[in-house]
């Protein structure tokens, strides 16, 4: 069976869902303090110490020294999925959001909105002092910066923290990927436990770590968003498990919305 608009989703869990995701928006006050941010660090020409930290950022010039831009540039998410990370978070309302990759903060300042707290870890500490600069400007009181290496950080949130919501934006590799899913799994999994993972199409490896979370045994639901997947443990879905979402034709905004067989 395939749908080809959002009205074609028969399960009232996921039609609610992505209803949300289309025709959801952000309050145009963020919007326009946002797109201000966003103006500031792409013309930024202030530098910062350079850090490689795994793949994702080898887009980045191999210097010591990196601008502010050219972080912007390459690493910043765009509009569209902050939109979606911001649209996410107001639908699950999370009472604690986990991100794996702060970079210059603009994602977690939009998890932020509708979580009551962030924890996001970045390994650059001269990166993630400009996030909190952004925190701080905005007046967001709800973001704890993590300065360390993902597997490091995880072993001392992990056992103190449960977060409900965990957006991984970092180290886009095959082995990280799948050592971060399995250790969510082994210690924060409930049913309310919601999965967003960046990039699932950006290498090989990244698409082989996306389809292998999504046939594991415990995973109830996933949505690909193309730019993020979404994965989710609910018990209320029964089939079909796999939906993916496809931008088509002429008009931006005019989505395909398909379940997928496997
Ligand atoms: C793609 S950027 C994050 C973008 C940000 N979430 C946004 O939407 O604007 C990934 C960030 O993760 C950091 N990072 C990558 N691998 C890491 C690791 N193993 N430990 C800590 N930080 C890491 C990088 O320094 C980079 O700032």
């Amino acid at each position: 069976m395939e749908a080809t608009t959002v009205y074609n989703v028969h399960s009232p869990f996921v039609f609610k869902l992505v209803r949300h995701l289309f025709t959801g928006g952000i309050p145009k006050y963020l919007t326009e303090m946002y797109d201000v941010q966003r103006k500031a660090y792409l013309t930024s020409d202030f530098e910062i110490p350079n850090q490689d930290l795994g793949a994702g950022s080898n887009a980045l010039p191999a210097s010591s020294f990196i601008k502010i831009k050219d972080i912007a540039s390459t690493a910043m998410s765009g509009k569209y999925k902050l939109r979606l990370l911001y649209l996410l978070s107001e639908y699950f309302s999370p009472d604690l959001t986990l991100e794996l990759g702060t970079s210059l903060g603009m994602s977690a300042a939009h998890l932020a909105c509708h979580s009551k707290q962030v924890i996001t870890i970045e390994g650059n500490p001269a990166i993630a002092d400009q996030a909190a600069l952004l925190f701080l400007r905005l007046e967001i009181g709800n973001i704890q910066c993590i300065r360390d290496n993902f597997d490091a950080a995880l072993q001392y949130v992990l056992p103190r923290y449960r977060p409900d919501l965990v957006y991984i934006d970092g180290n886009h590799t095959y082995e990280a990927t799948i050592r971060y899913f399995k250790l969510f799994l082994d210690q924060c999994l409930t049913e309310k436990l919601v999965l967003i993972f960046d990039d699932i199409y950006w290498s090989e490896g990244m698409y082989k770590a996306w389809d292998e979370i999504k046939n594991h045994e415990k995973v109830t639901l996933t949505i690909d968003l193309y730019h993020l997947g979404i994965v989710l443990f609910t018990p209320e879905i029964i089939a079909p498990r796999h939906y993916k979402l496809v931008p088509y034709g002429m008009k931006p905004w005019h989505l395909g919305f398909r379940p997928v067989s496997n």
